[in-house]
């Protein structure tokens, strides 16, 4: 049965909303991560994949995972149509699968972590897949008093955003060392009852 996200995917980058944070997001990932042409990056749940295109340029190869398979065929369908080499796509819900074999670089996690509800297990997957040195890179919300999903996105939240002070224990439990963290984005938007309302995205990075 298609999820949320499947039925999401073939309008999810019309959202210029969506567009203006993966543009801040990758680059404040430019100003706290030397990128360098050699690294392989994991996007994880990389959506139609509007970070991985967008830091593709200056990596060696961008494994882009999701676990819906809506987000992935939008994906395919951009990279047939780009010519893109470097990116390749694939299905991976780490909630369910063991970790795969392969290890990275860098890690990317925009905007995922409040849909994954076991938020420390899936910190130590991502440990796992780094290179000793590796860096993970989490981008999402702030606490927030749960307005932020409309009804239909609700159900698929875990997290109603993330306390940083938290987040940061989170990680370092986890095996991460050097943890820093910056606001990358403020998302404005209309909420039920309350007109705008403003939402900040941290970014957290770690170095494994
Ligand atoms: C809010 S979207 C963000 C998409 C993308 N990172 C971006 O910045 O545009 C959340 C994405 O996480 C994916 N996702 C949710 N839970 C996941 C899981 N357990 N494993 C992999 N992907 C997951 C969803 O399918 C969706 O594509």
């Amino acid at each position: 049965m298609p999820t949320y996200f499947d039925q999401a995917a073939t309008t999810w980058d019309d959202n210029p909303v969506r567009v203006a944070l993966m543009r801040d997001v990758a680059e404040a990932i430019f100003r706290q991560v030397q990128l360098a042409s050699d690294m392989e990056l994991l996007d994880y749940g990389c959506g139609t994949g509007l970070i991985s295109f967008f830091l593709a340029p200056h990596v060696a190869a961008v494994t882009a995972v999701d676990s819906s398979e809506g987000m992935l065929a939008v994906l395919r369908e951009k990279i047939d149509q780009t010519g893109t080499r470097n990116i390749r796509a694939m299905r991976l819900d780490l909630e369910q699968d063991a970790v795969p074999d392969a290890r990275f670089d860098l890690i990317v996690v925009n905007m995922v972590m409040h849909h994954v509800a076991d938020s420390e297990r899936m910190l130590r997957n991502f440990h796992a897949m780094l290179r000793p040195a590796g860096v993970l890179c989490v981008s999402d919300l702030d606490t927030e008093p749960g307005v932020f999903h409309d009804s239909e996105a609700a159900a698929t939240v875990h997290h109603h955003g993330f306390d940083r002070q938290g987040f940061r224990g989170m990680m370092e439990r986890s095996g991460f060392h050097d943890v820093r963290e910056t606001t990358a984005h403020t998302i404005r938007k209309p909420v039920a009852e309350s007109g705008e309302r403003d939402f900040p995205v941290f970014l957290m990075t770690g170095r494994r």
